[in-house]
């Protein structure tokens, strides 16, 4: 009698902890559910409807969890439309210029890709999501290592980033296919043109910081550089170390 009243104990144990286990499973799946909802909305609305319409790019955007690229004081707004703080005066940019830039790049999966300005890591997750490998670079050092520590913690086994100033490239890893830079220049910087694969593209906002800045593509053609103005732009300035 007694013996059968320690194993029903056990028994009752066992499906408590089970219970316990069942509900916790129910809130990380409702923490998971909320966001990807927020993703999809975003995607949608912000990207699809404006006239975003490579599919792999939405589907990037509608893949890299947003809200773990910004402070936890932000990740209930990261995926609003508009860019947010990320710490020592940089933004991770607006959602739809993140999907703007990535498509006139038009990505592929054999691609080798450089970013200039890595902030939060949000751009550089979206190409690797799309490309072979992603090569960043920032110069806050802080967002740096804060950076290249996500991407290991989030398994981005594609990306390399390192402190530096971005200005000069990253001439061990050139040729690349594609070269995105995240802050206003006052001119595009000669090594990464230089650095640019042919037939290899490259985009950059390019202006004073409180003035008008245009979004400039370039396509290397027969090992020359050739312009095309996209659109108006605001980021944050260029800086040189
Ligand atoms: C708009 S924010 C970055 C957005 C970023 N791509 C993201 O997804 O979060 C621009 C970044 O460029 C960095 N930056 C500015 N000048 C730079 C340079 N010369 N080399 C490398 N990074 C630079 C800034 O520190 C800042 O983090």
């Amino acid at each position: 009698m007694k013996f059968k009243y320690i194993a029903g104990n056990k028994v009752v144990v066992k499906i408590f902890i089970l219970i316990q286990l069942l509900i916790m499973a129910a809130c990380v799946e409702h923490q998971s559910d909320k966001y990807e909802a927020a993703r999809k909305r975003m995607v949608k609305i912000q990207i699809r409807d404006r006239g975003i319409k490579n599919q792999a790019v939405l589907d990037a955007m509608n893949t890299v969890p947003r809200h773990l690229f910004v402070p936890l004081e932000y990740q209930n707004e990261a995926y609003n439309d508009y860019p947010l703080p990320i710490g020592y005066g940089q933004t991770i940019s607006q959602p739809y210029i993140v999907a703007y830039m990535t498509e006139v790049l038009r990505p592929d999966k054999k691609m080798k890709a450089l970013e200039i300005g890595t902030g939060s890591g949000y751009q550089a997750a979206v190409l690797a999501e799309l490309v072979n490998e992603v090569y960043t670079i920032e110069i806050v050092p802080e967002l740096a290592a804060e950076s290249a520590g996500r991407f290991k913690e989030m398994g981005y086994d594609n990306i390399t980033c390192k402190y530096g100033d971005g200005y000069q490239g990253w001439p061990e890893h050139a040729p690349f296919d594609i070269i995105i830079v995240t802050a206003a220049a006052d001119q595009i910087p000669r090594p990464l043109i230089d650095q640019l694969a042919e037939n290899g593209r490259l985009v950059i906002p390019v202006g004073l910081p409180a003035a008008i800045q245009e979004l400039i593509l370039i396509t290397k053609k027969n090992g020359k550089p050739v312009e095309r103005r996209l659109s108006y732009v605001r980021f944050v300035p260029f800086k040189r170390l």
